[in-house]
C-alpha cells in the first residue's frame, strides 16, 4: 500500500515547538509580507500576455484568478494555523494523506517556486534591458543576449537571456550568504511597488486618451477559448494566476504570528483583495488608454502568447507599439501616453523590487527541498548547512543553477504557465488536506476554522482543476511529465530512504546542521 506512510501530526508539531520562534507579527506586517511576495512579474509584465489571450477581458481574468486564490487562501489559513511549520503544502499533505502524495506535492512545488523564480527573472530582464540599459544608458543589448531562442518562444535573433541569468545567480549568492529580507526592507519594497501601480492607475484612468470604446469587443477571444488553447478570459486567468502566486508564503509565517487565528486569515485575504483590486484597475488603465486587443491569427484565434508566430508579428512595424508585444507592459503604456519619465520611474521600481520576489520564491524552494531532505526523501547532502553562513548552501546553489538555466532560454509566459500548473496542483491538495483533517482529526484545535468548509474547499479544488485545464496544452503536459520523473525518483530512491519508512522519527541536528531561522518575513 502506498498511502500508508503518514507522518504524525504530533511529531511535526513537536519539531515546530522546539524551534519556538517568537510571535511578533501582526496582521499589518503579514499583509505587507503577502503583498511583497505577490506583486511582481505577473502585473508588471504578464499583463501583455494576458491581453493577448483575453483582450480587455483581462480585467475579468484577474477577477477569476483572484477569486480562486481567495478560496484557496481560506483553506491555507485553517491548515497553516493547525500545522504552523516549514514545508507548507508538502508538510500538510505528509500529515494528512501520507508520504506518497506529499512527495508529489513537494515535487510539484518545484514548479511553483523554482520555475516561478525563473519567470520573475525573465520579467525583470525585460525592465532591465528596456528601462535601465536602453532608456537610461542608451545601450541596446544584442538580440542574442536579451532573450531565449525564437524556437522556444523567445525573440527573433535571441539565444540566451543574459540579464535573467545574472539576476538569478546574484540572488542565489545572496541566499547562500544568508541574506533574508527584513520586515523593513519588505515594507520599503512594497511601498515602491504600490506607489508605482498607484501612479499608473492615477495617470491612466483619468487620461484624455482613456476611451471606453477600447473595451469593445470586451471578449474578442470569448470567455472560454477551449480547454488547452490557453486563450479567452479563462485562458488568460490561468496565465495571470501567476500574478497571485506567492501569497501562500504568508501561511509559512503562521508560527511567528501573534494571535494567528485572527491575523493569518486577515493577512492572506487582505493581501489578495488588495492585489485583486489593484490588478483590475491597472488592467483597465492599460487597455483603456492604448488598447489591448490581441493580435489575431488564422480563424480569428489569438496567436499564442510566447509563440514564435506572435514574436514574428510583434517584429512588424504595425504591431511594434502594441500592449501585447511589450516586454515591460506598464512602463510602455505610460511612455505611450506621454508620461515617459514616470514610465521610466515605474521601470526602475520594477527593476528594484522584482529581485525580492525572486529571493522569496527561491528561498521557499530551498526550504522545501531542505525539509524533504530532512525527511530522507532527498539526499542528506541537500540539507547540509554551511558552517559559516548557516544556510543550506548546496541545495541553494543547485536550485540557483536550475533557475538560471530555465531563465536563460525560456520566455516569461511559458515559465509562468508551467509554474501555475504546479501551484494549482499544490493548492488543490491543500484543500483536500483540510477536508481530510476535518474528518480524521475533528477534535484537534484549529485556531482558524474556514467558514463553510464543505463549500470553500470543493470550490478551491474545482477552481484549480478548471484553471489547470485552461492552461496551454504544453504547460499542462509539463505537470504529468515532471510528475513521472518524480515517481521514478520516489520509487527508486526516496521510498527506500524515507525516515518515516525506516522508522526514524527525527534526525539529530548534528547530522544535518541547524538552520538559522530565515523566513524572509517580518523578522
Ligand atoms: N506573483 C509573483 C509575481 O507576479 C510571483 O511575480
Amino acid at each position: 500500500m502506498i498511502f500508508d506512510r503518514i507522518k504524525s501530526l504530533d511529531a511535526i508539531l513537536a519539531t515546530a515547538e522546539k524551534k519556538s520562534l517568537s510571535r511578533t507579527l501582526g496582521w499589518f506586517q503579514l499583509t505587507l509580507f503577502g503583498i511583497g511576495c505577490v506583486i511582481g512579474t505577473g502585473i508588471f509584465v504578464l499583463t501583455a500576455a494576458g491581453a493577448q489571450k483575453a483582450g480587455p477581458g483581462l480585467m475579468l481574468a484577474f477577477a477569476i484568478a483572484g477569486a480562486i486564490c481567495i478560496v484557496a487562501a481560506l483553506c491555507y489559513a485553517e491548515i497553516a494555523s493547525m500545522i504552523p511549520v516549514a514545508g507548507s503544502a508538502y508538510t500538510y499533505t505528509y500529515a494528512t494523506m501520507g508520504e506518497f502524495l506529499a512527495w508529489t506535492v513537494g515535487w510539484a512545488l518545484v514548479l511553483e517556486y523554482a520555475v516561478a523564480a525563473s519567470a520573475v527573472a525573465v520579467g525583470w530582464s525585460g525592465y532591465f534591458s528596456g528601462t535601465i540599459l536602453n532608456e537610461f544608458l542608451g545601450v541596446q543589448l544584442p538580440a542574442w543576449l536579451a532573450a531565449g531562442p525564437l524556437a522556444l518562444g523567445g525573440a527573433p535573433g535571441g539565444f540566451i537571456n543574459l540579464p535573467a541569468v545574472i539576476i538569478a545567480l546574484l540572488v542565489t549568492w545572496l541566499l547562500v550568504v544568508g541574506t533574508s529580507e527584513s520586515a523593513k526592507v519588505n515594507a520599503v519594497l512594497v511601498a515602491i511597488k504600490v506607489t508605482a501601480l498607484t501612479a499608473f492607475i492615477a495617470l491612466t484612468l483619468p487620461s484624455d486618451q482613456f476611451s471606453a470604446s477600447r473595451f469593445n469587443p470586451f471578449l474578442p477571444a470569448g470567455l472560454f477559448g477551449g480547454f488547452g488553447t490557453g486563450v479567452g478570459a479563462v485562458g488568460a486567468a490561468a496565465t495571470i494566476f501567476f500574478a497571485y502566486v506567492g501569497f501562500d508564503a504568508v501561511s509559512t509565517a503562521a508560527e511567528e504570528t501573534k494571535d494567528p487565528q485572527r491575523n493569518v486569515p486577515i493577512g492572506l485575504i487582505a493581501s489578495l483583495l488588495f492585489c485583486t483590486v489593484f490588478y483590475i484597475l491597472v488592467a483597465a488603465g492599460a487597455v483603456g488608454t492604448i488598447g489591448g486587443q490581441p493580435i489575431m491569427g488564422p480563424g480569428g484565434i489569438p496567436f499564442p502568447a510566447g509563440s514564435e508566430e506572435l514574436a514574428r508579428q510583434c517584429a512588424l512595424p504595425q504591431h511594434a507599439q502594441a500592449l501585447v508585444c511589450s516586454n515591460e507592459a506598464l512602463a510602455h503604456v505610460l511612455r505611450r501616453i506621454g508620461f515617459g519619465t514616470i514610465g521610466n520611474l515605474l521601470g526602475i521600481a520594477a527593476f528594484i523590487a522584482l529581485p525580492s520576489v525572486i529571493l522569496v520564491l527561491m528561498f521557499g524552494q530551498t526550504r522545501i527541498f531542505f525539509v524533504m531532505s530532512r525527511d530522507g526523501l532527498l539526499p542528506d547532502a541537500l540539507s547540509r548547512v554551511h558552517p559559516r553562513y548557516k544556510t543550506p548552501h548546496i541545495v541553494t546553489m543547485l536550485t540557483g543553477a536550475a533557475v538560471a538555466f530555465a531563465a536563460a532560454f525560456l520566455p516569461v509566459g511559458q515559465l509562468a504557465d508551467i509554474a501555475n500548473a504546479g501551484t494549482l496542483y499544490a493548492f488543490a491538495m491543500v484543500a483536500v488536506a483540510v477536508l481530510v483533517l476535518r474528518r480524521t482529526d475533528p477534535g484537534r484545535a484549529r485556531s482558524f476554522r474556514t467558514p463553510f468548509i464543505w463549500l470553500i474547499a470543493p470550490a478551491t479544488i474545482v477552481g484549480c482543476v478548471f484553471l489547470f485545464f485552461n492552461l496551454p496544452t504544453a504547460a499542462m503536459l509539463v505537470l504529468p511529465i515532471w510528475g513521472g520523473v518524480g515517481l521514478i525518483v520516489y520509487f527508486f530512491y526516496s521510498r527506500r530512504m524515507s525516515h518515516v519508512g525506516r522508522g526514524i522519527a527525527e534526525v539529530p541536528e548534528s547530522e544535518t546542521g541547524k538552520l538559522e531561522p530565515g523566513v524572509p518575513s517580518g523578522r
